[in-house]
């Protein structure tokens, strides 16, 4: 709020944040979605500017404003955010993954809109596996050497309802993906997506919660900025 003093401990820092959920064109008309507003990727990209980063936001399709001061750009489906993301990772200090990116895409993407009368009473969707574009960054970082120079925060939602079910399926995923953190949250229809609250686990490599918040999505930023702050203060 005006007047309040921010704490600017990203100053200089260099963020790169995706945010909202990749749309898969079927035909010129119609696309495979998912529910994601894009409201925490955007929270994380206007805390990470409070507290002084230079932020680029890989943006798709959000149902949300951008602030000011925020360098972004806007994709639509998940080759082109891959694309957008390794254009500049390199010269990223922190990558936060907080995009909704599709699986999979349709096969072909059909020329003209697909009809009725050619379909018929059923219609079968072949679908091909997405880059996995977290992976990917890992991978290239590590390739670089730049393990201990660059962050990478990656995200899950998952629909397990069990605290510990939910917890184990995160730790198996960050060991698969490598990043360095996992922003772990609950979702369902009612629960995660679009809404302005939001209750995580940030967990690390090694499978330890690093920190916990239930709070608004922008309170949620700030825990998971003060967890990048931390392990960048410890790598020097
Ligand atoms: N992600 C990505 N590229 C993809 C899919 C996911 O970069 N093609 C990123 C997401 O942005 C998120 C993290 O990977 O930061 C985890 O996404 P999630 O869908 O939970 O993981 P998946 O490996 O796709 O596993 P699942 O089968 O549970 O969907
Ligand atoms: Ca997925």
């Amino acid at each position: 709020t005006a007047g309040q003093r921010v704490a600017q401990d990203l100053a200089g820092v260099r963020i790169l944040v995706t945010a909202g959920g990749t749309r898969e064109p079927l035909d010129p008309v119609r696309f495979l979605g998912n529910r994601s507003s894009g409201k925490q990727g955007v929270a994380v990209a206007s805390r990470a500017v409070s507290r002084g980063a230079e932020v680029t936001l890989i943006a798709a399709n959000l149902e949300v404003d951008v602030p000011e001061g925020i360098n972004c750009v806007r994709v639509e489906r998940a080759t082109e955010m891959a694309d957008a993301c390794h254009a500049r990772a390199a010269g990223t200090d922190v990558i936060v993954m907080a995009a909704a990116v599709a699986d999979y895409r349709p096969a072909q993407q059909v020329p003209g809109k697909i009809k009725k009368s050619d379909a018929g009473e059923s219609l079968t969707l072949e679908l091909v596996q997405n880059p996995d574009i977290l992976r990917e960054l890992v991978t290239e970082r590590n390739e670089r050497g730049a393990q201990g120079e660059q962050c990478i925060v990656g995200f899950a939602a998952e629909t397990e309802p069990d605290d510990a079910a939910r917890l184990a399926i995160a730790r198996a995923k960050i060991a698969r993906k490598g990043c360095d953190f996992l922003v772990c949250n609950r979702v369902d229809e009612a629960l995660g997506f679009g809404q302005d609250q939001n209750t995580v686990d940030v967990l690390d490599l090694r499978g330890e919660v690093r920190a916990s918040a239930s709070a608004d999505k922008m309170s949620v930023a700030d825990t998971i900025l003060d967890v990048v702050v931390a392990q960048r203060a410890n790598a020097r």
